[in-house]
């Protein structure tokens, strides 16, 4: 376990080859999924770079178009798409794509080689901070199509529970950029040395501390919420003097991605909870290339991920872009949020 007392200290040396490497032929790392894995840390060093670039390169700004979700696009939004796509089409181990700036899931092209992963990913997540130079990031999910190689791959190959994720993770693009991965043995962090060009292990088994006096949430959607996220944040609000008996401090960066690393760093509690803006949706974050993937990392630093009512990772989807009610992070804090939704 490594917590912050760790920081600064001289880190192991070990690169995400050599981690992935270590691990290759395990019943958690097939040859296939290692090479994929270090297709997706590639496509990250790519995206970081245009990122790191900015303005120089001229990819801030909107891209002039929407996603299936009625989202505006960002410049960086559809390059960042493009460059996971260029890593994954003919490496040979992926069946299909699936992606926020994408309707439809991408099927292997019949001219390259095929395999029988699936790849989900959040190519730029925390798109309103681009241009504000502020914490943004990918984010990745990896299941494996249960049917036959001789079976076309469709959507419904990609409905499967976060529960069944082989390999997830993100890359957050801050003051450093840090791949952060879980293949279900834990989480694991590095951070890329520019000078080498590889991603150094840094941070090994994290671990989220069950409980917390921070939280993360949206508080100027405050009057749209549900009674028991009301009731919660209003308890953290009273501080000393309520009945938590202390005082909490609040951060929202508006990047998932930042505020989950934040989380793995040094604890607390996210949440992304349905509201009364738009009652017909679940929530406003997606379910299979946000949700799932966060909600196993945090689950393996352990943490607790749930929509108020159940465990995320349990949640069978019915649509590639399903949204989800997000509350993650400190397991104790999660409980209660939880407890209040079902026990109210
Ligand atoms: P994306 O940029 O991929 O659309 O995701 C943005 C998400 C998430 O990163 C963040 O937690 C949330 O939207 C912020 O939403 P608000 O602007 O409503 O706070
Ligand atoms: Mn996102
Ligand atoms: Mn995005």
């Amino acid at each position: 376990m490594t917590t912050s007392a760790d920081f600064g200290k001289t880190h192991s040396g070990i690169t995400l080859s050599r981690y992935l490497k270590e691990r290759s032929g395990s019943a958690q790392l097939p040859a296939p999924l290692l090479h994929l894995l270090a297709e997706v840390a590639h496509a990250c060093k790519r995206i970081s770079h245009a990122v790191n670039q900015g303005a120089l390169a001229g990819v801030l700004g909107s891209a002039g178009s929407e996603n299936v979700q009625g989202e505006v696009q960002k410049t960086l939004d559809i390059l960042a798409n493009d460059i996971l796509i260029q890593a994954h089409e003919w490496g040979g181990h992926l069946a299909a794509m699936g992606s926020e700036e994408m309707d439809n899931i991408l099927p292997i092209p019949k001219h390259y080689p095929q395999g029988n992963y699936l790849l989900m990913f959040d190519p730029l997540d925390g798109s309103s901070n681009i241009e504000v130079n502020v914490s943004i990031g990918t984010i990745f999910s990896v299941l494996q199509k249960t049917t036959s190689a001789s079976t076309e791959v469709s959507v419904e190959d990609f409905l499967q529970a976060g529960s069944k994720q082989v390999a997830a993770g993100y890359c957050v693009y801050g003051p450093q950029t840090t791949l952060v991965l879980t293949l279900g043995q834990g989480v694991a962090m590095f951070t890329l040395d520019r000078d080498q060009g590889e991603f150094v292990l840094t941070q090994d088994q994290v671990q989220i501390p069950a409980d917390t006096k921070e939280f993360a949430i949206n508080m100027s959607n405050m009057r749209h919420w549900d009674a028991p996220v009301k009731r919660y944040v209003d308890e953290c609000l009273q501080g000393k003097e309520g009945i938590r008996g202390k005082d909490f401090n609040m951060r929202w960066i508006a990047s998932m991605v930042a505020d989950v690393h934040r989380i793995l760093m040094r604890g607390g509690i996210f949440m992304y909870p349905w509201d009364k803006r738009e009652p017909g949706k679940p929530g406003k974050l997606r379910l299979m290339y946000e949700a799932n993937p966060m909600s196993w990392l945090v689950e393996q630093a352990g943490g607790a991920a749930t929509n108020g009512k159940q465990r995320i990772l349990d949640i069978q989807p019915a649509h590639l872009h399903e949204r989800v009610s997000v509350i993650l992070g400190s397991k104790n804090e999660v409980e209660r949020v939880t407890t209040y939704h079902t026990k109210a």
